[in-house]
């Protein structure tokens, strides 16, 4: 089901609540981000990986991005905690002025997919994703 410009990503099954993350790369206007996705309250929701102090990747072991309370995005690096239903900074470094940057995400008959938001211009999409460390 990969129409509508839909990119898998995983199957459903592959996202346990407050579990490992799936990491996945976005290609859009020739520029190469790494991304994942969790599942957090039911939902699978996505961001970019990449901590809003330095920028570095959340995880320093691949599609470990819960604290050990299965609580927090947690940043592997410095210890940033964000909210996983927002992405919001809750605490660390950043001092709760960064957020993680939102990549939209859709479940659909058993599998994840992203892709830009319907009728979001390309440009719109790429300024969204572009929001750089607070620091
Ligand atoms: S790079 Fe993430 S907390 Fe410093």
């Amino acid at each position: 089901m990969a129409d509508r410009g839909l990119i898998p990503i995983c199957e459903s099954a592959a996202l346990t609540e407050c579990g490992e993350g799936v990491r996945f790369s976005l290609s859009t206007e020739g520029i190469e981000r790494e991304a994942f996705v969790i599942r957090h309250q039911g939902k699978a929701l996505g961001y970019l990986n990449r901590c809003a102090h330095t920028g570095l990747e959340l995880d320093w072991i691949p599609g470990r991005f819960m604290d050990s309370e299965r609580r927090w995005l947690i940043c592997a690096a410095h210890g940033a905690l964000y909210e996983p239903a927002t992405g919001a900074c809750a605490g660390g470094p950043c001092e709760g002025r960064g957020r993680l940057v939102a990549v939209p995400v859709w479940e659909i008959d058993g599998m994840v997919y992203w892709r830009r938001k319907a009728g979001e211009p390309a440009a719109a999409f790429e300024e969204a994703l572009a929001g750089g460390p607070s620091e």
